[in-house]
């Protein structure tokens, strides 16, 4: 099948996006950007056009699918018995970067939901998935628009690599603002349970609604407290590169000089390595006159925002230049996206060094 690729301008905006909301209404497939990754829509009520993302995703069945909601009628068309609490984090955090996960109403099908009896929606703070919701009078089932075991796309060049020929249109509008999928809560379990950690912080949703339960990797557990049991719809592993990635964080004035030894430690065994570092530790190696055969720069380690943005694209470079090992750089902050932005290079690393 074609699929079409529609470049977003201010002209052409109005008629495109009724193009993209004809096709959802048929039942098709169109990719978008939302302000966290590229999304793949389809109306989110109707099984078969949600088979096909299933189908184009090569995703698992029974990993269950978030909606994207436009207004309040969508949430109570979808939602039921919805907590005071997940009310505050709407007002709090919509649209944005939030996916919070309700009781389901029997309008959403269960291939949608994964056959769960919970439902997680989110209003994006972005024009164009808005605008196709409300065009296409439906809630979009909208799952990122990679293929299952892939990163999520923050380009549409990456949609068009994962999906090409798969889906029936994307909407190129250029790189998106945050390039890390949306904070997940779970307002079913009591405390709410988060089950993915992004733009939304831990702190800022305590703020609006009190205690929560963090229970994704390396989410910080106290002394004396298990590990959190991953719950339904973390049940599938994350993206995790072809490439072997090896992660080292710790003390930020070390992690420059343990990557400088591992660096030398793999060349010396006549291995191909990649770097994923920030300009501080790509400043201590140019000194040292180390190189490796790739190398892709996410920033400052004291703006983990624009690392968060390149994160996705970097790991997709490198794991397509057959390497034999990726050596990951976590030295970045931790305030702001820099939670979420360990959270992915955690996820994505098969070998994890603290020093
Ligand atoms: O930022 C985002 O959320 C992006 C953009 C496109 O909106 N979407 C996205 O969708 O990342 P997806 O399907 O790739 O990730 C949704 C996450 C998955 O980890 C899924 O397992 C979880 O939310 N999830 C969805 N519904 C759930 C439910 N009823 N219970 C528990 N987890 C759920
Ligand atoms: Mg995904």
């Amino acid at each position: 099948k074609e699929t079409r690729i529609f470049r977003i301008s201010e002209e052409n905006f109005d008629a495109i996006l009724d193009e993209a909301a004809a096709i959802i209404r048929k039942g098709g497939t169109v990719a978008f950007p939302t302000e966290t990754v590229y999304g793949l829509g389809a109306d989110g009520l109707n099984p078969d056009a949600v088979l096909k993302i299933f189908e184009a995703k090569e995703r698992p069945p029974g990993n269950p699918l978030s909606l994207l909601v436009h207004s309040e009628e969508d949430i109570r068309k979808v939602a039921k018995n919805i907590p005071e609490k997940a009310f505050r984090l709407m007002d709090a955090f919509w649209p944005g970067p939030l996916t919070i996960v309700l009781e389901k109403n029997d309008t959403v099908p269960e291939i949608t939901s994964g056959n769960l009896p919970s439902i997680g929606l989110r209003m994006p703070d972005h024009r164009i998935p808005l605008d196709l919701v409300k065009r296409a009078g439906t809630p979009l089932a909208a799952p990122s628009a990679n293929l299952s075991g892939k990163p999520s796309p923050s380009l549409a060049i990456h949609v068009l690599a994962d999906l090409e020929g798969k889906i029936n249109a994307v909407i190129d509008g250029g790189g998106t603002a945050i390039g890390l999928e949306s904070t997940v809560i779970d307002m079913t379990a009591e405390p709410p349970a988060v089950l993915r950690i992004g733009a939304v912080g831990i702190d800022d949703l305590e703020k609006v609604i009190g205690k929560v339960r963090p229970t994704f990797t390396g989410a910080e557990t106290k002394a004396g407290e298990s590990m959190p049991e991953r719950q339904a719809g973390q049940k599938y592993s994350h993206y995790t590169p072809d490439t072997q990635v090896v992660l080292v964080e710790g003390k930020e004035e070390k992690i420059s000089e343990k990557l400088g030894i591992l660096l030398e430690d793999y060349l010396s065994k006549g291995q191909k390595v990649g770097l994923l570092l920030s300009d501080e530790t790509a400043d201590f190696f140019a000194a040292k006159e180390l190189r490796a055969h790739e190398c892709f720069l996410l920033g400052s380690r004291k703006e983990p925002e624009e690392a968060a943005k390149r994160l996705f694209e970097g790991l997709r470079a490198l794991d397509a230049k057959g390497l034999d090992v990726i050596l990951a750089d976590g030295s970045f902050s931790l305030a702001g996206l820099g939670a979420a932005l360990l959270n992915r290079l955690r996820e994505a690393a098969s070998v994890r060094y603290v020093f």
